[in-house]
């Protein structure tokens, strides 16, 4: 029997429906780089869910390229990124952002998530002209850890970044998951209300691929397009990502998914809690950050792919446990009884 893994929440294809949908239109003649109908209503369905009929909506195929034309479409090349030091951006891109210009300015934060008083850290740090200038900042919802911004915490940064003149740009590669969260008191039009860009991840929440980045502040909309489309990220067939995209917001299917995988991590969780192994992160989304004994881990492994991302002391590691759309209840159930089993005898 093959491992059954818990390494991503892109380890399948799409939901079927989305499959369906490719195929049923499969034979139709569309409009190319985004004029096509289904790419019109996916971007009508995003506007309404934010109530913004004015935001712009642009679909690209992954994170990475998101992050990079986003930042360097905002930014002058004498300008920086504020992000926390486990942001995708600076540890998972492979100097993406750097490639294009822009320095990322980074701050050690243990549960991945910024705070004002950490933006204006940096802002203290600013002598202009000499020193690169922060403008704009960064953060991911849910975070590289699993953790979510709530309200208020959202909206002390969002006023800090009107106040400083600068820009907050959400990486939403999880933001299903981090909407979704029974922690979460924030909608995604609340969100959609407190930032100048950000974007809808699709790839990591049953798409089988696809970001919608979505733009509320009018400035940064000038040749937007252009601008994706010299970074490469204009797909002449469009269509794949708008119709994905009408799949996942004609009916809330996009909010189910997520639901469910923050479901089966939190029923992990759960098991994790009652054998008394500890949590690296508080995460109540679908990403677990788990410091396990290392014999409980080789036990694991021999039925289970997982991420061992670090060592914790001589006995125990950091692991991370992903669940997706598409894990089967029934194997989180075989998990937690071998969990439950292997954790007394390791
Ligand atoms: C928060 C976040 N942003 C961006 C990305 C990049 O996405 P991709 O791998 O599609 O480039 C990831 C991928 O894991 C991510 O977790």
């Amino acid at each position: 029997m093959s491992k059954y893994s818990f390494k991503y929440d892109f380890s399948e294809g799409a939901h079927p429906r989305i499959i369906e949908a490719l195929t049923r239109s499969n034979m139709e003649q569309q409009g190319g780089y985004g004029t096509d109908d289904y790419s019109q209503q996916a971007k009508e369905l995003i506007r309404k869910k934010i109530n913004n009929a004015n935001a712009d909506i642009y679909f690209v195929s992954g994170g990475t390229q998101a992050n990079l034309i986003v930042i360097s479409a905002v930014l002058h090349t004498f300008e920086a990124v504020i992000s926390p030091k486990t942001g995708h951006i600076y540890q998972h891109e492979a100097g993406a952002i750097e490639a294009t210009g822009h320095r990322i300015e980074t701050v050690e934060k243990a549960d991945g998530k910024l705070t004002p008083t950490d933006i204006e850290q940096i802002l203290e740090a600013y002598f202009p002209p000499h020193t690169i200038q922060p403008k704009m900042v960064y953060l991911t919802h849910a975070t590289e850890l699993g953790t979510i911004y709530s309200k208020a915490e959202l909206q002390a940064i969002w006023e800090l970044c009107q106040q400083k003149d600068l820009y907050l740009f959400i990486d939403g590669a999880r933001l299903g998951a981090a909407l979704c969260s029974e922690e979460s008191d924030l909608t995604l039009s609340e969100l959609s209300a407190m930032c100048d860009v950000f974007y809808i991840g699709g790839t990591k929440n049953g798409a089988l691929l696809g970001e919608a980045i979505v733009i509320n502040n009018d400035k940064l909309k000038v040749g937007f397009e252009s601008h994706i489309k010299m970074r490469g990220g204009l797909m002449a067939k469009g269509r794949l990502l708008g119709i994905q995209f009408v799949e996942l917001f004609r009916d809330g299917l996009f909010f189910d998914l997520a639901r469910h995988a923050n479901r089966m991590a939190q029923k992990i969780k759960n098991a994790l809690i009652s054998q008394n192994i500890p949590l690296h992160s508080e995460s109540p989304t679908n990403q677990l950050f788990v410091i396990m004994p290392n014999k409980l881990i080789e036990k694991l492994y021999e039925k289970y792919e997982f991420y061992t991302f670090f060592k914790y002391d001589e006995n125990s590691s950091v692991t991370r446990l992903v669940t997706s759309w598409a894990t089967d209840e029934k194997v989180v159930e075989e998990f937690i009884e071998d969990l439950i089993k292997w954790a007394r005898v390791s």
